[in-house]
């Protein structure tokens, strides 16, 4: 063997290294005897206690024994071990996977993070880092013993605290600390809100098209997904009766529907309300945008028109914050509550603590709100410019569905676009120009019924809206982006469909 002085790893690590591998390949047979050490140490040009090192850490991991002579062989365990799995290399992946877990890598969908128009991306330009920062020093600096150990599996009871009077305040949504839940994100409520309310085969109904994240942990549960179309007044009810009268669990975005945007009129939140209370099911509110929105428009949120405990409230920290936290909370009724924390305290135990108590006197302090009331003008101006720069450079092409808040904003086809190509071919040419948009037809379980463009807004600088959407215009428009911007803002309104 060849030993590599220059290398990092220890010399007799490279010895150990060599002599497992020759084991495992089967070069060494059992029984096969070794020089003594001082012989070895001689011919590598190394010392006798490097090559001593190295047998002790072979006779740790059982491929040496010695003999009663003394002398130093390979171990018979280590030989059957290697013959039984002679094709395995390292890092090869497991043979069996659950076919759950194999339907979940089989879905396709591809996110473009990195782009300018991701969906969900905030900007964090102006997040003040500062007081942040402060506040983990400060929470971290001499924490209480107590609460270096396990948290309860409810979270922080101050986090709590804090994210019932924002609700209160922001979202009109009135409910004690005691019916919060301090998670990781909505995809990880998700995940164990699932496991917890179905059996493997039950049926959800999801919104189509929806919220392709969503889907994921509703597959990894085992649950048979069913697709309920969204019209201008978000959810149809009477589709999802129609189609899963069975169904275990409902999950809707009504204040702001992902992807199309459209707010649920209270009828139909009233009717699907009626029906999941008369029907024992669970209804999953994903509100993950009303934050954004103003109080004054605002439409009340399922969870406030529920009188039986029937919906579970999910709301992120992923948008008015960053999604890197892997933070959020979900409010339910109390017996929910219990019956999940005693579950989930079996788990996972609880959300990482790391950022609870910080993010508790951050918004005590009042700094989430004043981010927040910041961004909604910042990401208001930007969703202007982008509807300003999609009909003044795309008229012909392409319509913006609703589009009141939140960052970001669906651009539907036009027929003639529609009948020029598809949102997928539309995003693979963009893509190619390096321009990253997602095509709406991903969003779609079934045969997609529209199509169109998702832009995310939310670290779109408004000054660069214009000359990428000349861009887009001139990769995949049907070369009407030279008509004047005065009647181009006018049809602004006409183009924008108001939502349900
Ligand atoms: C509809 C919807 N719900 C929730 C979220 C937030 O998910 P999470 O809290 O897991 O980051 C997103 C993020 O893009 C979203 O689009």
């Amino acid at each position: 063997m060849h030993i590599d002085r220059t290398s990092a790893v220890p010399l007799h690590l490279q010895i150990a290294a060599h002599i497992r591998g020759c084991i495992l390949r089967g070069a060494f047979p059992a029984g096969t005897q070794f020089l003594g050490s001082r012989e070895i140490a001689r011919e590598l040009g190394c010392s006798r206690t490097v090559v001593l090192t190295a047998w002790d850490l072979l006779y740790a991991e059982g491929y040496l024994e010695s003999t009663p002579r003394g002398s130093v062989q390979v171990a018979s365990v280590a030989t059957s071990h290697a013959e039984a799995s002679p094709a395995a290399s390292p890092g090869a992946a497991p043979a069996h996977m659950s076919n759950r877990w194999r339907s979940l890598l089989g879905l396709d969908y591809e996110t473009n993070w990195p782009s300018m128009f991701a969906p969900g991306a905030p900007d964090i330009s102006t997040f003040p880092f500062k007081e942040w920062s402060r506040l983990l020093r400060q929470t971290w600096q001499n924490p209480r013993e107590q609460e270096c150990l396990d948290l309860p599996a409810e979270g922080h009871p101050r986090l709590r605290s804090e994210i019932a009077n924002f609700l209160g305040s922001v979202r009109g949504l009135v409910c004690s600390p005691e019916e919060v839940v301090v998670t990781p994100g909505t995809s990880g409520a998700l995940d164990f809100c699932s496991r917890m309310i179905l059996d493997p085969g039950d049926e959800v109904w999801v919104e189509e098209p929806g919220f392709v994240e969503a889907r994921w942990a509703l597959t990894a549960a085992g649950a048979k997904l069913v697709p309920i179309p969204v019209d201008d007044k978000g959810l149809v009810v009477s589709e999802g009766i129609r189609r899963a009268p069975r169904a275990k669990l409902i999950v809707v975005t009504p204040s702001h529907q992902y992807p199309l945007g459209v707010s649920m009129g209270l009828e139909r939140r009233l009717e699907l309300l009626d029906w999941a209370n008369r029907n024992d099911v669970w209804v999953i509110e994903d509100d993950y945008n009303s934050e954004f929105g103003h109080r004054d428009s605002m439409i009340a949120s399922l969870r406030s028109l529920d009188r039986e405990g029937r919906v579970i409230y999910f709301g992120t920290f992923s948008k008015i914050m960053m999604p890197n936290l892997r933070l959020g909370y979900m409010v339910a009724n109390r017996h929910f509550i219990a019956g999940f924390s005693k579950g989930r305290a079996r788990i996972d135990v609880h959300t990482s603590g790391i950022g609870q108590l910080a993010l508790a006197e951050f918004m005590r302090e009042g700094h989430l709100l004043r981010h927040l009331r910041a961004m909604r003008r910042v990401y208001t101006s930007r969703r202007r410019a982008l509807i300003e720069a999609i009909a003044a450079q795309m008229p012909d092409d392409l319509i913006v569905s609703s589009a009141v808040t939140g960052l970001h904003l669906v651009a539907l086809f036009t027929e003639a676009m529609q009948a020029r190509m598809s949102d997928r071919a539309a995003a693979a040419a963009l893509k190619q120009a390096g321009i990253h948009v997602q095509p709406l037809s991903q969003n779609f379980l079934e045969q997609p019924t529209r199509q169109g463009l998702v832009f995310g807004y939310g670290r779109l600088c408004v000054e660069d809206a214009s000359p990428l959407l000349a861009r887009i215009a001139a990769c995949i428009g049907s070369g009407s982006r030279n008509a004047p911007s005065k009647s181009a803002s006018s049809s602004l309104t006409a183009r924008t469909i108001k939502r349900g």
